[in-house]
């Protein structure tokens, strides 16, 4: 893909890294005619390697950042549409932490901005969601916090090194709680190394609604997210917290947890059904119940019926049984 401002050295090599194994980001060529583009592209990079690479700035921050949001097919759309600082003003607390210019973190950090705007931002204008740059950049934030990437790679276990990891590693874990496989873009060894070094991760969302593109089951992905902390199938009883506390720690809302009541002779209740919301609009996951948010009592009779005709209810605080399957003789 080749860089329209040569004056732009840095942001420029980045682009120039050699790809890793790719995906579903199949960036195609460049459609001329019109702008027409399919995908967004959400770019984050890690910092440390970006200044290994242009040799030039100190690792200074230890979380991934913004690259930038990506429409797939499509650069500089409109050239007459001039960046504006003003009209980001109220997101620049978030910027300078999420989308820092790594390369110059001293100099006017708003010619990063205003680069990312130019080439990529004039042509996400295009959805309505996208049609200014309040809008853009907003969108952009969002995603990154609801990627959530550095909380997702800790907990796995994947946490910056001296020692190496395997490329599946990354993968796998990222897979897995996406749902998607992201594109993973790394520098070659250089002389007297042996190891590629991770840059730079990708993953691609709908135009039209900015779905991570797969279903909502896969997405969230239960079954691993407790096998990841442990919960699993047991005789013994976990707390309603692990549930809780690991949910809420990987899709950042609260779970709503049903159980059926502790039968005769029992005094242990028993896990049967895990709720989770999504908002109406755009799918994403939101708390069903906003602490200021008094729920109908008509609708939450009726879902509660609902859920209740397997004999369960929210579920109590306390101990709780996750039961293995009994076996089959
Ligand atoms: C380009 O941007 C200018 C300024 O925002 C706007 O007036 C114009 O309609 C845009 N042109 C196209 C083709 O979108
Ligand atoms: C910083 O960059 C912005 C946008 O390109 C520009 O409007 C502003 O004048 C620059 N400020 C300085 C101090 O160079
Ligand atoms: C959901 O609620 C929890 C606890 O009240 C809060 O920490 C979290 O930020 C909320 N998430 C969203 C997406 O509002």
């Amino acid at each position: 893909m080749a860089e329209a401002r040569g004056a732009l050295p840095g942001w420029v090599s980045v682009l120039g890294w050699g790809l890793a194994l790719c995906c579903l980001c199949g960036a195609g060529p460049l459609w001329s005619g019109s702008h027409e583009w399919k995908k967004l592209i959400l770019t984050q990079h890690w910092p440390p390697t970006v200044c290994k690479e242009v040799n030039r700035c100190r690792d200074s921050l230890d979380y991934w950042t913004i690259h930038g949001l990506w429409p797939d097919r499509a650069e500089d759309c409109n050239h007459s549409w001039h960046f504006n600082l003003n009209e980001i003003k109220d997101l620049l607390r978030d910027m300078k932490i999420y989308w820092p210019d790594v390369i110059h973190p001293s100099s006017n950090r708003s010619q990063f901005w205003k680069h990312e705007w130019d080439k990529h931002g004039t042509c996400a204008a295009q959805v309505d969601a996208l049609n200014s740059e309040r809008k853009y950049f907003g969108k952009s934030l969002d995603l990154y916090k609801q990627i959530d990437l550095n909380s997702v790679l800790q907990k796995f276990e994947i946490k910056p090194s001296i020692n190496y990891y395997q490329l599946a590693d990354f993968k796998d874990a990222l897979t897995r709680i996406y749902g998607v496989v992201p594109k993973i873009q790394c520098l070659m060894p250089e002389q007297g190394e042996n190891v590629q070094t991770i840059g730079q991760i990708e993953l691609c969302f709908t135009k039209e609604d900015f779905h991570l593109p797969n279903d909502l089951y896969k997405q969230i992905d239960l079954n691993s997210v407790l096998q990841k902390f442990e919960i699993k199938p047991s005789i013994n009883y976990y707390q309603l917290a692990d549930f809780k506390d690991a949910l809420t720690r990987i899709y950042g809302v609260v779970p709503k947890i049903q159980c059926l009541m502790p039968e005769q002779g029992e005094n242990v209740q028993t896990i049967g059904q895990i709720e989770l919301c999504f908002t109406k609009e755009d799918f994403h996951l939101r708390n069903c119940t906003e602490p200021e948010e008094q729920p109908s009592s008509g609708q939450e009779a009726r879902l509660a019926r609902e859920a209740s005709t397997h004999g369960m209810m929210v579920c109590e605080d306390g101990p709780i049984f996750y039961p293995p399957p009994k076996s089959q003789h």
